[in-house]
């Protein structure tokens, strides 16, 4: 594939911000929402699972569904999407630079992969929050046993995600808009980019002066607003691109 003049540019530049979607995580295995034909949202209908109002009508399907796709977060494994992320990070701390990397994703795989300064826009679905005292848990790795499952102080469980409706976590916001602030190098990857606030990432870090970058298997809706649009598989583009730098 052709970077142009990519290379040079996430060579040179001083602070990265790296806003990563469902697609990065396709190549583990993991579904995407919105592809037409393994998108979760083909199958399951989001206002019965993904919002406070399905919770507190039917906690035991909604908690299921989240168990079910708890456990298969927990079974995949990074991709080299994930590992090359991880890679860059480490070379951009090393010379001085500064990387950030935004995550839709509720799957921990980045994390898993090495990352380190990781925000997680939308929560996770490893951890599980009480719904009576707010606290967080991180149910054993094996099928829970009731549902809707309880915490120790008998509230009901729900996964740490950001559900329709929510307001994303107040921490993640002030991270990303900071670190969009000082960008100069944005990365979109394997997002549609139709969900707010992220969706609206691509004209602040562009408004901030930054070269913008989307690597997507599919054209999206910011395809014709970024400098350089990379069309394919993140976990076959990633690791030719982190590559690349390092010759
Ligand atoms: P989507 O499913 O909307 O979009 C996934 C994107 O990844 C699409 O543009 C695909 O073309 C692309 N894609 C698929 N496989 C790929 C691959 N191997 N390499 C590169 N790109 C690939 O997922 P998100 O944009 O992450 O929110 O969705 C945003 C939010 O909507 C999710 O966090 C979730 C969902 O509803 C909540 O649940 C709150």
């Amino acid at each position: 594939m052709q970077f142009g003049p990519l290379p040079s540019r996430l060579s040179s530049s001083r602070s990265i911000v790296v806003l990563t979607g469902a697609g990065v995580s396709a190549e583990s295995g993991i579904r995407t929402f919105r592809d037409s034909m393994e998108g979760l949202w083909k199958d399951f209908d989001p206002a019965t699972l993904a919002t406070p109002e399905a919770f507190d009508n039917d906690p035991a399907t909604v908690t299921r569904w989240y168990d079910w796709r708890r456990l298969g977060c927990l079974a995949a494994e990074p991709n080299p999407g994930h590992t090359a992320l991880a890679a860059f990070e480490q070379a951009t701390v090393a010379k001085g630079g500064r990387f950030t990397l935004l995550t839709q994703n509720v799957d921990r795989l980045h994390q898993k992969a090495g990352s380190q300064n990781v925000v997680e826009l939308h929560g996770s679905i490893i951890a599980w929050r009480c719904t009576k005292t707010g606290e967080e848990v991180t149910p054993p790795p094996q099928p829970m046993k009731e549902f809707p499952p309880r915490s120790a102080r008998g509230g009901l469980l729900r996964p740490n995600v950001v559900w329709f409706g929510e307001m994303l976590p107040p921490a993640a916001l002030a991270a990303a808009d900071e670190a969009l602030d000082t960008c100069d190098l944005f990365m979109s990857i394997g997002t549609s980019s139709v969900v707010y606030p992220a969706a609206a990432y691509i004209q602040l870090a562009r408004a901030n002066g930054a070269y913008t970058v989307e690597v997507n298997r599919d054209e999206t809706s910011i395809t014709r607003f970024v400098d350089i649009s990379l069309r394919g598989n993140s976990g076959e583009i990633l690791p030719e691109l982190i590559k690349q730098l390092q010759e």
